[in-house]
């Protein structure tokens, strides 16, 4: 706790996450200002390998976690009994990366006496808009990143009800798995977004390069990108012979982004239909959150969707989007505001459904 000028209590959380690529913590207080943010990206760690190796990840976790939440404690100006309550990243993401925070979370509240909270990676990408912008429940979730692709109703904190999934690979892993074919560096979302940036013939871009839009029409709000990434795969092979010319690629790119987002849109608008008749909310709000919120493209066309749909739209800034520690700590106060926290015996979970027990 500490106090502000008019002598207001304030509550102060640290909010750890280990459960991919990034490591990071950060101290934010229940006034949804953000002390500190330190966030750790081990790319060149998994560059050479074209994607993140588990026990590499673990490792750099623990090499570096130490030093990120000294330098978060620092960064915020406060010490350790100064917290109110210690969260971690406890699931789903990669088990080995995920016990570093979490032991290294409830080792601190432990040693200070604090009370210790088990944070959903997803549901720190799903109240992030609730640090950032003032979006009140229920409103309508788009969770896009590399391990996951969800439509979720986020009805209350620790409440979500699943609209829709992916049957098979994440959007963001459809980024990063087709950049890799098309030759750009890891992670190849943000090369990809670039790259089609470069396109200038579109038309010739979709011509030559026409892509499927897998499940679309269908009535469900499911996604399936599989197929999409094996069309890549055929005109990269058709190529073959001729060397990639950069011109193709940002052609291809450019098909790619048109056919991801032409997806979205169509299961957004199932998702937008039932959410209106549903919950017949008085601020219909669209939130998109996970790394690939970051793509400009997509969340054009989702902005132009929600207009079209009298809803606001919501997107956190590029640095809450992807993986951070401020949104751990963020959902980490929300939880601790209803009056949850959880027990040192509490076990990772490699999965973790948004819409179980959470
Ligand atoms: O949320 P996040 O940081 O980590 C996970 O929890 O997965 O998301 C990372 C994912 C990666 O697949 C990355 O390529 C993708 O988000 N991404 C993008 C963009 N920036 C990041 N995908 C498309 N366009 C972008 N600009
Ligand atoms: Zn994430």
């Amino acid at each position: 706790m500490r106090h502000t000028q008019k002598n207001k209590l304030i509550m102060i959380i640290l909010g750890i996450e280990t459960s991919c690529d990034e490591t990071s913590a950060s101290v934010v207080t229940d006034k949804k200002e953000i002390l500190s943010n330190i966030i750790l990206s081990q790319l060149k760690e998994h560059e050479i390998y074209g994607g993140v190796v588990p026990e590499i990840a673990a490792r750099a976790h623990l090499d570096y976690l130490d030093k990120i939440i000294k330098a978060a404690i620092n960064d915020a100006k406060i010490d350790f009994a100064k917290l109110d309550a210690v969260a971690a990243t406890c699931g789903p993401g990669l088990i080995g990366g995920v016990m570093v925070g979490m032991m290294a979370g409830k080792t601190i509240a432990a040693a200070h006496k604090k009370p210790f909270i088990a944070v959903n990676h997803l549901e720190g990408h799903a109240l992030t808009p609730r640090l950032t912008n003032n979006v009140e429940f229920p409103y309508l979730l788009l969770l896009v990143s590399g391990g996951h692709t969800q439509i979720l109703i986020a009805e209350n904190v620790g409440k979500y009800k699943r609209l829709g999934t992916t049957i098979d690979d994440a959007i963001g892993e459809a980024f990063d798995k087709s950049a890799k074919m098309m030759g750009l560096p890891y992670p190849g979302g943000p090369h990809l977004e670039k790259i089609a940036l470069e396109c200038n013939d579109y038309h010739k871009a979709l011509e030559k390069f026409p892509l499927p839009r897998p499940l679309k029409g269908r009535k469900n709000m499911d996604f399936s990108l599989s197929g999409l990434k094996t069309a890549v795969r055929n005109h990269i092979e058709k190529l073959e012979g001729e060397t990639l010319k950069k011109e193709d690629i940002s052609q291809l790119a450019y098909s790619f982004q048109i056919a991801i987002t032409d997806i979205i849109k169509d299961r957004i608008k199932r998702a937008i239909d039932l959410y209106k008749e549903e919950y017949k909310p008085k601020n219909p709000t669209l939130v998109v959150a996970g790394g690939v919120a970051a793509n400009k493209t997509i969340c054009k066309s989702l902005t132009e969707l929600s207009e079209k749909h009298n809803m606001n739209f919501v997107a956190p800034p590029l640095k809450l989007c992807t993986d951070n520690g401020a949104m751990i700590a963020w959902a980490g106060l929300e939880r601790f505001k209803k009056g949850y926290n959880n027990n040192l015996d509490f076990k990772a979970k490699p999965r973790w459904p948004l819409d179980g027990e959470i």
